[in-house]
């Protein structure tokens, strides 16, 4: 990667080209700019894997002869898919950083010997970004507008919040950013959203993510016009595609797994397993922590007392293999093709004899019935946040509905059955970097 100070002309530090909108996503992030008013996005891609301008927000750690090695995004994928191929001992692959920022116990963790803070981990991801973006853009980045869910995720308090916001900007300053604004991602939504108005509208915003889903009204004008943006209202939910992807292994993985099962013993009605393994299968970058001689013993012992012993060991394989990424992208897979058809397949099998084989079809009303109590909060979210902004339904012209998780069915009627034909939705993945890199260049120009 060519440095910025050595090889392109450094120029001013100030105008809209030199500031980027950010959004740090928990499963993907995406980085944009505005050149002579049109929005520009930061594509990344590898041998492999092909261009996108939104990159999982991964980072993998991999010993190496003379120390550690670190890649992310698309890399970090390579990589790791890579030493999987090769049957060598992977390294870690860390993904959903953002939805530890609020967590006081989560200061950082040990890999291979080595202590990083949550923030030397976030800031390796952003450190790639920022000089990606600095060779595409073709000039010095410091500068960044950067979209922050309304509710972090774990937040309880306004103190865990400013916790959370705090560690954010340390990890953007480590990555070389001076200057940094914060800003909510649905209202970097909605700059996205303002671009394509030809007159004033009130908007209500849904942002579903894979950690937050995040929501504001606002009335805004048509971009550069004399109507003042008026932010009515904001309200944030602190889950969203990951807790539908938990859903599914909790309802159909889990069981496969042995969650239901049961000892042979004195007492028949004792799990097999204690609860807090398939817990943590739930959120399958811990699945790596559970690879550890103690977890290993309880299952390699609860399998000889099981009843269905083949499920213990199909579990002790996933574990002992690591097998944590494979998992989550056969849950995802499913999950989005039930996005658009009733009914999909659920395929997964790893590489070894014993290891889960798990083939069967999902249907979509299932799917919708494990994830009611997320779809339930939404609703009351979004009949509050009405209530509170003292608007009924009928006064709002216009509902965006952006994030990856606003492509299932079961949470855009939640909108079309209180917004009749007013739904729209669009760059699901990109509109939120859209938006603040629009806020960036305002606020900078
Ligand atoms: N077609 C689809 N149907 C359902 N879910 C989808 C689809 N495509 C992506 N997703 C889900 O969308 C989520 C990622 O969306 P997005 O990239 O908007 O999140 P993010 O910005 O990284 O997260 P956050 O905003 O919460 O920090 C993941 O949970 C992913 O599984
Ligand atoms: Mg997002």
């Amino acid at each position: 990667m060519p440095s910025p100070d050595t090889k392109h002309d450094p120029g001013p530090a100030v105008g809209p080209a030199y500031a980027v909108g950010i959004d740090f996503g928990t499963t993907n992030s995406s980085v944009a700019r505005i050149v002579n008013g049109h929005v520009e996005l930061l594509t990344l891609s590898t041998p492999t894997i092909k261009p996108s301008p939104s990159s999982r927000s991964l980072l993998y750690l991999e010993k190496a002869p003379k120390g550690i090695l670190s890649s992310t995004g698309p890399h970090a994928i390579e990589r790791y898919l890579s030493a999987h191929r090769e049957g060598d001992r992977p390294g870690r692959l860390i993904q959903s950083l953002k939805s530890y920022l609020p967590s006081r116990s989560l200061t950082g963790t040990e890999v291979f010997g080595r202590h990083y803070t949550l923030e030397d981990l976030i800031s390796r991801i952003l450190l790639d970004l920022r000089q990606a973006a600095e060779h595409q853009f073709n000039h010095p980045i410091t500068r960044a507008t950067v979209g922050r869910p309304v509710r972090f995720v774990g937040a309880e308090t306004e103190e865990d919040e400013t916790f959370a916001l705090t560690r954010l900007r340390a990890a953007f300053t480590r990555a070389g950013f001076t200057h940094i604004d914060f800003e909510y991602e649905p209202l970097g939504a909605a700059y996205s959203y303002q671009s394509t108005l030809t007159h004033p509208e009130t908007i209500l915003i849904g942002d579903f993510g894979g950690g937050t889903s995040d929501f504001s009204i606002l009335t805004l004008g048509p971009l550069h016009s004399s109507q003042e943006r008026q932010v009515l209202g904001t309200a944030g939910l602190p889950f969203a595609g990951d807790a539908f992807d938990a859903r599914i292994i909790r309802n159909l993985v889990s069981p496969a797994l042995g969650s239901n099962s049961f000892a042979l013993g004195l007492n028949k009605t004792l799990p097999a397993v204690p609860a807090w393994i398939y817990a943590n299968l739930e959120r399958w970058h811990y699945l790596s922590f559970l690879r550890t001689r103690n977890v290993l013993e309880i299952l390699t012992s609860a399998q000889k007392r099981a009843i269905e012993p083949e499920k213990i060991q199909a579990l002790l394989a996933l574990v002992e293999e690591d097998l944590g990424y494979q998992l989550h992208q056969a849950v995802q897979r499913t999950k989005v093709a039930l996005s658009h058809e009733e009914e999909a397949p659920f395929n997964f099998s790893g590489p070894d004899a014993g290891t889960m084989d798990l083939r069967t079809t999902v249907h979509r009303a299932d799917f919708e019935r494990w994830i009611t109590p997320e779809l339930l909060q939404i609703a009351e979210t979004v009949d509050t946040l009405l209530e509170t902004a003292k608007l009924p339904p009928q006064k709002i012209d216009r509902v965006f509905l952006t994030g990856g998780t606003s492509l299932v069915p079961a949470v855009r009627s939640i909108f079309e059955t209180r917004f009749p034909t007013r739904v729209t939705a669009g760059d699901e993945f990109t509109s939120v970097a859209q938006g603040l890199a629009l806020k960036a260049a305002e606020t900078t120009s």
